[in-house]
């Protein structure tokens, strides 16, 4: 019997199903029935048989499943129900009562919350082996001096090395992000039932453990509207895809002729259609280009949350597809910036060359004077004036500097003591660089 005389209009029915992106969730949704099945026969709630029944159907519904030989059909709303379908067709009436004591709510949300937990271990793993590269990047390249940028104006040189790690700090706050999300995915919604709660003596602490949960759900309100672990992962993929843009970006200006700083490996560059002699660097480009469909993602979802009264609402089913492409995307995204880092060739002549224009050491100038007593917003003004006569001159920085302010400016305007004169905490100084590497080293274990 169903409560419906009337078919369900085939547009409704297109929009209402979920199983074309859903069914992803198989694994889980699978583990999560044996885990239920068991409990409930472990409490009397159902026999023994039907229990057996159940695990031997279920099992045989895994083998369909990954080899892709599983028996969708036109009805199967959605992932939940298509298992539950074949499970009945294969056990019988003991394939009936694996929902007992469970709703599609708990249910829904106790899949994804595995799923993101799953994702957010994965991310950091890649996250770990991002790190890795870089810290082999930055060692294989120490003391190879390039401009560091402002406005992409160049500003003060600094080591290659220096410049790598930065993205080996981001993604360390990365993986932080990826392990509070995975330790939000840890409380266990299972057992709320449809909301608010069951009508059995059901033992949730039992199903955590098989299902490895931290803990169960204290509401089961809360429970079922909950998808704030969802929001947290997109949150951190969102911030990470952003900062893997940004290394795109530099891949992007640094493999051009006009910097000419790195050649990309084959293996992550593409070639033109027309323009024979191209390698262009579309990994780098899609780094930056894909960041933003993650951040809006996380924007997605907060509008589908927003204001949405409890508890379950269809408007949650629209959690996954952001969720799903968010994983995606990120996985992608670590692995070209992985493989790019990995596989760059530097040319240490062209950052050296363009690391060593005098103009760069204008602040060492300025500290110069600043360490003979001068106010450091005067000396600013005096060295301005000198770059300004230098370049409207058309003569070295040097040349105009070192009658006026002694030959202690030459050996300031020499390259390596630019460098070499950051040795503040964090600075570029190679022994500062070499703090920042066993500080690393010690992140990644
Ligand atoms: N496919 C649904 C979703 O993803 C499953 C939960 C359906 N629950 C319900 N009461 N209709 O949210």
């Amino acid at each position: 019997m169903s409560r419906f005389a009337e078919p369900q209009d085939p547009a409704f029915r297109e929009m209402n199903t979920s199983l074309g992106f859903d069914q992803r969730l198989w694994p889980h949704d699978v583990a999560q029935s044996r885990a239920h099945a068991k409990m409930l026969a472990a409490q009397g709630i159902i026999g023994h048989e039907d229990r057996d029944a159940i695990l031997s159907g279920l099992d045989a519904i895994e083998a369909e499943l990954r080899a892709g030989t599983f028996p969708f059909e036109a009805n199967d709303e959605d992932i939940h129900m298509a298992v539950e379908r074949r499970l009945t067709e294969i056990a019988g009436r003991s394939g009936g009562k694996v929902h007992t004591a469970r709703s599609r709510n708990d249910q829904v949300v106790t899949d994804v919350a595995m799923f993101t937990r799953a994702a957010a271990r994965s991310a950091q793993e890649q996250l770990s082996v991002f790190m890795a590269t870089v810290v082999e990047a930055a060692e294989r390249h120490l003391d190879w001096a390039l401009p560091g940028y402002t406005h992409l104006q160049r500003a003060q040189p600094v080591y290659l090395s220096h410049h790598l790690l930065a993205y080996f700090w981001m993604a360390a706050r990365d993986r932080e992000r990826f392990a509070a999300v995975e330790r939000a995915c840890g409380v266990m919604p299972l057992g709320a039932g449809a909301l608010a709660g069951v009508n059995f003596d059901t033992d949730r602490g039992f199903v955590a453990r098989e299902l490895g949960f931290d803990s169960v759900s204290p509401n089961s309100i809360d429970a079922v509207s909950n998808r704030d672990f969802i929001l947290d992962y997109l949150s951190a993929a969102a911030t990470c895809a952003t900062h893997l843009s940004r290394l795109g970006a530099e891949i992007v200006l640094w493999s051009s002729s006009e910097f000419g700083f790195l050649i990309l490996p084959d293996a992550w560059s593409s070639g033109s259609s027309i323009m024979p002699q191209k390698k262009n660097p579309d990994a780098g480009e899609l780094l930056r280009g894909k960041a933003p469909r993650v951040v809006a993602h996380l924007t997605a979802l907060h509008g589908v949350i927003h204001a949405l009264p409890l508890t379950y609402n269809k408007d949650l089913q629209e959690d996954k597809e952001h969720l799903f492409d968010s994983v995606d995307t990120l996985r992608l995204c670590l692995a070209a910036a992985t493989g790019m880092v990995a596989g760059a060739r530097f040319d240490r002549e062209r950052m050296s060359d363009a690391a060593s224009d005098e103009l760069i050491a204008a602040t060492d100038l300025a500290d110069l004077l600043v360490k003979q007593g001068t106010p450091f917003r005067e000396s600013h003004g005096v060295i301005a004036g000198l770059v300004r006569e230098a370049v409207e001159g058309g003569k070295s920085l040097a040349d105009v500097a070192v009658p006026k302010l002694g030959e202690e400016a030459r050996a300031v305007l020499s390259q390596s003591s630019w460098l070499e004169s950051k040795a503040s905490e964090g600075g570029t100084a190679l022994a500062r660089v070499r703090e920042q590497l066993t500080a690393a080293r010690a992140l990644l274990g």
